[in-house]
């Protein structure tokens, strides 16, 4: 009699495990996990524009010289246009690795080594804990949040 009873709630605890998975779960494998333009686009590339305390913006410098390249605004333009923003893309992809904000250079070089950055960015360390809105948005987008989600 405890054995079918021990059964059932062995059975119902495994479907209750099988769904919160289910729920947790990220869609797809890391591989196959796309990061989405219009949340790069909408979300993120505003944070390479922001002024913080203390740092010229990210913009200012990687839109000369440095290996990680943003597009020039257009003359009187407060923001990149959708051809600009393609190319700011597909140039941060190196940056990235889908699914894994902490292995992505672009979320740890410009995070403190105490937060779990990695040591050294010319540019300064913009953000002293992961827990920063722009940080967690950049995050967001690494681990394949769409813009229609957010709607
Ligand atoms: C004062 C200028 C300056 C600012 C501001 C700046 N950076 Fe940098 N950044 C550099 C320089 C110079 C390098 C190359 C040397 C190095 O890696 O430290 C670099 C390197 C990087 C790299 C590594 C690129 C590669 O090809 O490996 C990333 C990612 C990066 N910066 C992201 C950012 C982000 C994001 C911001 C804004 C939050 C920012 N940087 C702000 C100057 C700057």
């Amino acid at each position: 009699m405890w054995i079918a009873d021990t059964r059932r709630i062995v059975a119902s605890v495994a479907i209750a495990v099988a769904a919160a998975f289910a729920f947790e779960a990220p869609p797809q494998s890391k591989d196959a996990l796309s990061l989405d333009f219009e949340f790069f686009k909408t979300r993120v590339q505003p944070v390479f524009l922001a002024k913080r305390p203390g740092h010229a913006r990210c913009y200012v410098c990687h839109s000369t010289g440095t290996t990680f390249r943003l597009e020039r605004l257009s003359p009187g333009a407060a923001s990149w246009n959708d051809e600009q923003s393609r190319r700011n893309f597909e140039s941060v992809q190196r940056l990235i690795v889908p699914g894994d904000p902490l292995a992505s250079r672009l979320l740890t070089h410009p995070l403190a080594p105490e937060a779990g950055g990695d040591p050294f960015h010319s540019g300064g360390k913009h953000w002293d804990s992961q827990n920063s809105p722009e940080w967690q948005t950049m995050a967001e987008w690494v681990r394949g949040q769409k813009a229609a989600e957010r709607r």
